[in-house]
C-alpha cells in the first residue's frame, strides 16, 4: 500500500503522515515514510528520530540528479534501500528525498523527479506500507510524483483556499485514476458541518479536531505521542480499500 499525503501549506500533512505511520506500525506493518518536502525540517522529530542523510547525495547530489534518476531502473524492495540513508524507530523507517539548503540553488524539480522514480519502482510486499509527505500545493504533481502510489490523501483545514485546493487535487486524482480520500483537520462541530456541505461527503474518511497534545508537541518540536480515533479510521479505510482492490484482481 502506497499513499501520498498532500494539501495546502500548514494544513497538517506532516503531522498526519507521522500519526498514520505510527498507527500502521502498531498494526505490525513495516512502514517507510518518504519525506518528499524539500522544505520540511522537522518530520524526523515528529517521529522521534534523528534526521536521515539526504538521499539525493546517494546519487551524487542535486546537480546530477536528473541524469542519475534516468538510470534508476527495475524494481526495488524496501530491504534493498541503503541503510545509511534511513532513520529508524521500531517498525518505521524514514527516507528523506532531498532538501534545498541555500538561497538561489535552484528549484526542487530534480528532487521531485527522484521521488517520482523511487515511488514507482519500490515494490512493496504484503505487510509493508509506504506513506509520502509532500510539499504544500500541487507542484509535485507536475513531476508525476503520484504515478507510483495507490491513493492520495488530501488534508483539508477549515479555509476556502484549502477546499479549493482539495477539489483541484481530487480532479487530478480522477484524471490519473488514483482514488482520493479527504481528511478534515482542526475542525469543530461548525466548521466540520460547513466543510461537509461543500465537498463530496463520500470521500471524507475522517475529521480530526483541534488537539492540544498535537499542538504542544508541534510547538516543542517533539515526537508525537497521541492516540486518535480518527487516525484509526483512516487506517481502517485504507486497509479495507486495499483489500477490495486486491479481491478485484483477476
Ligand atoms: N489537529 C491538530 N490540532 C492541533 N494542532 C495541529 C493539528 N494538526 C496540525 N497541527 C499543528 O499545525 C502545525 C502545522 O502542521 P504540519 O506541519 O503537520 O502541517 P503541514 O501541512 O505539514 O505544513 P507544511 O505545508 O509547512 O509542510 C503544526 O504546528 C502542528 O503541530
Ligand atoms: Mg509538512
Amino acid at each position: 500500500m502506497k499513499v501520498l499525503v498532500c494539501g495546502k501549506g500548514g494544513c497538517g500533512k506532516s503531522t498526519i503522515v507521522a500519526l498514520l505511520a505510527q498507527e500502521m506500525a502498531k498494526r505490525k506493518y513495516k512502514v517507510l515514510v518518504i519525506d518528499n518536502d524539500e522544505s520540511n525540517i522537522g518530520l524526523h522529530r515528529r517521529l522521534g528520530m534523528t534526521r536521515p542523510k539526504d538521499f539525493m547525495n546517494y546519487f551524487g547530489g542535486k546537480k546530477i540528479l536528473f541524469e542519475k534518476t534516468k538510470e534508476i531502473t527495475g524494481k526495488w524492495e524496501l530491504d534493498n534501500l541503503p541503510k545509511e540513508y534511513l532513520s529508524e524507530k521500531g517498525n518505521i523507517q524514514l527516507l528523506s528525498m532531498g532538501k534545498i539548503y541555500e538561497f538561489g540553488e535552484g528549484c526542487a524539480c530534480p528532487i521531485n523527479a527522484l521521488s517520482s522514480r523511487i515511488l514507482e519502482i519500490l515494490d512493496l510486499k504484503n505487510g509493508e506500507f509506504l506513506i509520502a509527505d509532500t510539499d504544500a500545493g500541487i507542484e509535485h504533481f507536475g513531476r508525476g510524483v503520484e504515478n507510483g502510489v495507490d491513493s492520495l490523501v488530501v488534508i483539508i483545514e477549515p479555509s476556502h483556499d484549502s477546499i479549493r485546493l482539495a477539489r483541484k487535487i481530487s480532479r487530478l486524482g480522477k484524471q490519473r485514476g488514483k482514488p482520493t480520500y479527504l481528511v478534515l483537520n482542526r475542525v469543530n462541530h461548525e466548521s466540520k458541518k460547513l466543510l461537509l456541505e461543500s465537498m463530496d461527503k463520500e470521500k471524507v474518511i475522517a475529521a480530526i479536531p483541534e488537539n492540544r497534545d498535537i499542538f504542544m508537541s508541534g510547538l516543542a518540536g517533539k515526537e508525537l505521542n497521541v492516540s486518535l480515533e480518527q487516525i484509526k479510521q483512516i487506517a481502517d479505510r485504507l486497509e479495507s480499500e486495499k483489500r477490495k482492490a486486491r479481491s478485484n484482481l483477476p
